[in-house]
């Protein structure tokens, strides 16, 4: 079980540790041969990921199979669970993963990418200009990396307004939790600053992607669009659209995407993306597509025809392999380049090497989920920090760093010193994994519940209104 119990971080050695994991990777093997129950599957897969952990803190390699830790084998004294690890994190738009426990390294995302850091300064300026306190995921550094953010609010200063751009790859009907991230902070912005908002629907990116037809793609991206309105946005201010719809529709959106295809070498995305010679050209092409909305005459029913619109896009950093494109051809085709505000990574239940997928059920809290499954999975999978037994728990305290509801709350838990106290009780051992887990579920039911309420109440004439392509209403 992920709960303090067992988990190996007893092992005085590298060895015993490594016996213990051998041991536990027959015992997921016998579960799953003699057809065991998935809970069961589960519960001995997740004892081991912990184990695996726990060994490359110790020992600072990966475990091995058939392949025993040496005599002298020790963590470097910035053990990859303080952020030491050398080998480089996997962040693009398909995966996410790293050997850290606290999850991807952010600020050498920062120095790899050549984005810039959201430091106090910027915070500072966004509630300045906006007038208001800044949203907790600004607060806390959940938004932690921009693109010329700063330019963006000279202009707004001088009164030169922007529209934010922001998606989705519909590639089933369910949403998890993670992908809530990029979109209540958008609505964050468009309210404070009042500004016009596009939202793609990659339907035809999951098509080219995925093993799904094209009326399925389309299907989900009617189905995610209601999840998206649920959070909140202005009709008169939000435009969504499908690329299967709005690419037919727009000759402006399709010239654009043409005119990006000219300005893009086959190498340039096989470097920028890993596309290789056998991937179909329209996985080559599609960069093209989720390029275009990043300028203002791709929707002249919203900007008159105007192309020096600025463009902002809220994501998580997964995406910004697109924008580095977007940004590199938009000066060459006479256009601003886009700004970016990217966000870290909602984790895997099982823990921040990974970010919560929908293609992993287990990994993911998903819009649809019930109170109860939301409870079973965070007592169930939530990677936990803390100690084997209760009294060490209580001697040592937790470690909120790895802690995967500590994390969520994070994103989740809006009181800040709250927050902080969960953070110290749990770090000192007064408060434990169930109580801190207890803390989680709570929070999260009621936020889910009344997304779904919001969703029921969504119309198909909604759902019309916000993909019809109209003027919105802005200064
Ligand atoms: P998709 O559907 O993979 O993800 C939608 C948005 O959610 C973000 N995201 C996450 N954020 C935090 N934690 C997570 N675990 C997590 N998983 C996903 C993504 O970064 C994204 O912002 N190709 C895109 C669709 C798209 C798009 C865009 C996204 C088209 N144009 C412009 C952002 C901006 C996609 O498949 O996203």
């Amino acid at each position: 079980m992920a709960d303090c119990q067992g988990d190996g971080e007893g092992a005085s050695s590298p060895v015993e540790l490594y016996e213990k994991l051998t041991a536990q990777g027959e015992q997921v093997r016998t579960l799953k041969t003699a057809k065991a129950s998935k809970a069961d599957i589960d519960a001995a897969v997740q004892l081991l990921l912990k184990l695996k952990i726990n060994y490359k803190q110790m020992t600072g390699q990966d475990y091995k199979a058939g392949c025993p830790p040496s005599e002298n084998s020790v963590a470097p004294e910035n053990g990859p669970a303080a952020g030491g690890a050398d080998d480089e994190d996997t962040v693009d738009p398909w995966n996410v993963s790293t050997n850290n426990a606290k999850g991807v390294d952010y600020d050498k995302l920062i120095l790899r990418f050549g984005s810039s850091k959201i430091d106090k300064e910027l915070v500072d300026r966004i509630e300045k200009v906006s007038g208001q306190k800044a949203h907790h995921f600004l607060r806390r550094g959940i938004f932690f990396s921009h693109r010329d953010m700063h330019q963006v609010l000279d202009a707004y200063e001088k009164q030169k307004s922007f529209y934010l751009y922001t998606g989705r790859g519909p590639s089933s009907e369910a949403m998890h939790v993670g992908h809530l991230i990029p979109f209540i902070f958008t609505k964050w912005l468009q309210d404070v600053f009042d500004i016009p908002l596009v939202i793609q629907l990659t339907d035809d990116e999951k098509y080219l992607w995925k093993d799904l037809s094209l009326e399925d793609c389309h299907r989900f991206a009617v189905e995610n669009t209601k999840d998206i309105i649920a959070c909140g946005f202005d009709v008169n201010k939000t435009f969504i659209f499908s690329d299967l719809e709005y690419m037919g529709a727009s000759p402006e959106f399709y010239r654009n995407v043409v005119k990006i295809q000219k300005h893009v070498t086959f190498n340039q995305v096989k470097g920028i993306f890993g596309f290789t010679d056998s991937d179909c050209i329209g996985k080559i092409s599609f960069p093209a597509i989720q390029a275009a909305p990043s300028f203002s005459n791709s929707f002249p029913q919203i900007f008159n025809g105007r192309k020096d619109v600025q463009c902002l896009i809220p994501c998580a950093i997964d995406q910004d392999p697109y924008f580095r494109m977007t940004r590199d051809v938009a000066p060459r085709i006479g256009y601003p380049k886009p700004a970016l505000l990217h966000s870290t990574f909602f984790p895997a239940l099982q823990g921040a090497q990974t970010k919560m997928s929908a293609s992993d059920a287990n990994s993911s809290i998903f819009l649809t989920d019930t109170p109860k499954q939301i409870k079973n999975k965070v007592n169930k999978h939530a990677f936990s920090g803390g100690k084997d037994t209760v009294e060490e728990h209580r001697k040592y305290g937790g470690n909120p760093d790895v802690d995967v509801a500590f994390m969520y709350l994070t994103f989740f838990l809006e009181d800040d010193e709250q927050l902080e106290k969960i953070r110290q009780d749990y770090a000192s051992g007064a408060l434990l994994t169930g109580e801190l887990k207890k803390l989680l579920i709570d929070t999260l039911q009621p936020i889910i519940e009344q997304h779904q309420q919001r969703r029921k109440e969504v119309t198909e004439e909604n759902v019309k209104q916000f993909m019809t392509p109209r003027p919105l209403n802005f200064n």
